[in-house]
């Protein structure tokens, strides 16, 4: 792996897991501390993004919106503005302790979580309405 350069400000002394995590720049996201800072200080992307890419899927496709799929969801916060969209919306992240974040904040009646790399999507071709990847490009 490459070493990528170590710019760090910390309020306090870096323990056993930020170091690890630092020098795990690729897969940071995999620690529970990470999942939880995540989900309480990320912003969110505005909301004509959601409402732009409905009006897309309702022109390309029409309602009903089965079911949508939240690749790379992370603690599920893109994952939980769908559901009041769609019959089912599924999160699915490769991190468990970020799955395990988005369980904690409240498992919606029709959202459900799955641990799975975004290469390998449990589902077949063509049998979802719609697939996101919000801040997930890594
Ligand atoms: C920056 S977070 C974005 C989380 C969420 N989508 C959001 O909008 O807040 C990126 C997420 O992508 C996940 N991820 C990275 N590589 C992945 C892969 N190959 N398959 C599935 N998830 C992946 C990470 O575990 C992390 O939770």
């Amino acid at each position: 792996m490459t070493e990528l350069p170590l710019i760090v400000s910390a309020a306090a002394p870096l323990t056993q897991e930020d170091l690890t995590t630092v020098t795990m720049a690729y897969r940071f996201f995999e620690t529970k501390k990470h999942a939880s800072l995540y989900q309480k200080y990320t912003i969110r992307e505005p909301e004509e993004v959601l409402s732009l890419t409905l009006s897309y899927l309702e022109k390309k496709k029409g309602k009903p919106f089965e079911l949508a799929l939240d690749v790379g969801c992370g603690t599920g916060q893109n994952t939980r503005l769908l559901a009041p969209h769609f019959q089912q919306v599924v999160g699915i992240d490769i991190s468990e302790a970020q799955i395990q974040e988005a369980k904690n904040v409240g498992v919606l009646p029709n959202v459900s979580y799955i641990v799975a790399p975004a290469e390998k999507i449990p589902y077949e071709d063509g049998s979802v309405d719609l697939i996101t990847a919000s801040v997930a490009t890594h």
